[in-house]
């Protein structure tokens, strides 16, 4: 089997699949409420949480596939882009299972891995199509030729849909991470109740911070009271305008086979929108370690010895 880790941001996740792509077992122990007191992620106190979370959440793993350190024949990671303190955990202690056992280890793109969690059975998709790669930290449109790669044909300019969707929340006082909390308050309000306008840019990229600075707008007209009230409308049309942009931007591509990942791909008003699409299952949307065992399958792995300086990145590459 494929064991994979993941720690890019603050999720530490580990998974076992086998080479066909069944998923044996995926934990993903998110620290969301460590990070949510302080209004988004810290690096360093998700560096450290990695560091307390890495051991039992790879003993979870095996022991929910049932498996031991014996059956894997491949330990695959992510290397970037994230944040590197955060990375580094992942990839010393991926190392370390896999120096251990004299195995190979796979780096892995985490941006391929969310594009790879549409390879895991039982609903694989094949390649080739577009792919709308939506997240907290990044929202491109990928062009998937093959399993092992892609080709970025548009990107955001400024912030990520998943980032404006954490920073509307924090803005309605939703917490964070905040993706989740517009989706469900949104259903109790009207979507065309604000016209909260999004950026057009030229080509294929996309723009998120004017339609933030509406709400912004919006908001502080409102006093307390007024502000509780219409809190749910607020939500409903600021979601409205992402998923607008974003089904736009799809529709702009004129591509005819499309598929939507990352953890905004879970928004039940984008999933609604782009129902035609291959949407990412809603438990790999978010970061998890068998979207990474996944990609690991289409990605050459360094031999036992040569992966002791592999170092991780922090930007897309
Ligand atoms: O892919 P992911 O787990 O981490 C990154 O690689 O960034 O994506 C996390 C992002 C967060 O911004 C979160 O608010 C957003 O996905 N998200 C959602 C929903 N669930 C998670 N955004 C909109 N609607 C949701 N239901
Ligand atoms: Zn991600």
């Amino acid at each position: 089997m494929i064991f994979a880790l993941e720690t890019s941001c603050d999720e530490t996740a580990a998974a076992a699949i086998t080479p066909e792509g069944h998923i044996l077992a995926s934990v993903v122990a998110s620290q969301a409420d460590l990070h949510a007191r302080y209004g988004g992620v810290v690096p360093e106190v998700a560096s450290r949480r990695h560091l307390e979370l890495v051991v039992p959440v790879v003993g979870e793993a095996l022991e929910h596939a049932g498996a031991s350190l014996a059956d894997v024949e491949r330990v695959a990671v992510t290397r970037g882009p994230g944040l590197v303190g955060a990375l580094l955990v992942g990839l010393a202690a991926a190392k370390a299972l896999a120096w251990s056992r004299r195995l190979p280890l796979v780096p892995v793109d985490h941006l391929h891995g969310h594009v790879a969690s549409l390879y895991l059975r039982p609903d694989p998709v094949d390649p080739p199509f577009t792919c709308l790669l939506a997240s907290g930290g990044h929202t491109l449109l990928l062009d998937v030729h093959d399993r092992s790669g892609f080709t970025v044909i548009g990107t955001t300019l400024d912030d990520a849909a998943g980032e404006a969707f954490d920073k509307g929340a924090r803005l309605l006082g939703l917490g964070y991470p905040g993706g989740a909390a517009i989706d469900r308050l949104a259903r109790d309000g009207d979507p065309e109740a604000y016209a909260l306008p999004v950026s057009r840019v030229p080509g294929l990229d996309f723009s998120f911070s004017g339609v933030k600075t509406s709400l912004l707008y919006a908001v502080r007209d409102l006093d307390a009271a007024e502000l509780e009230r219409r809190r749910a409308d607020l939500a409903a049309s600021y979601q409205r305008a992402i998923v607008r942009a974003l089904v736009d931007g799809v529709r702009r591509s004129g591509a005819d086979r499309v598929a939507v990942v990352g953890g905004v791909a879970a928004n039940s008003e984008l999933r609604a929108a782009l129902a035609d699409a291959a949407l990412a299952p809603l438990a790999l949307c978010g970061d998890n370690a068998a979207m990474i065992a996944s990609a690991g399958r289409y990605v050459e792995a360094v031999p036992h010895r040569r992966y002791g300086a592999l170092d991780a990145y922090a930007a897309a590459i």
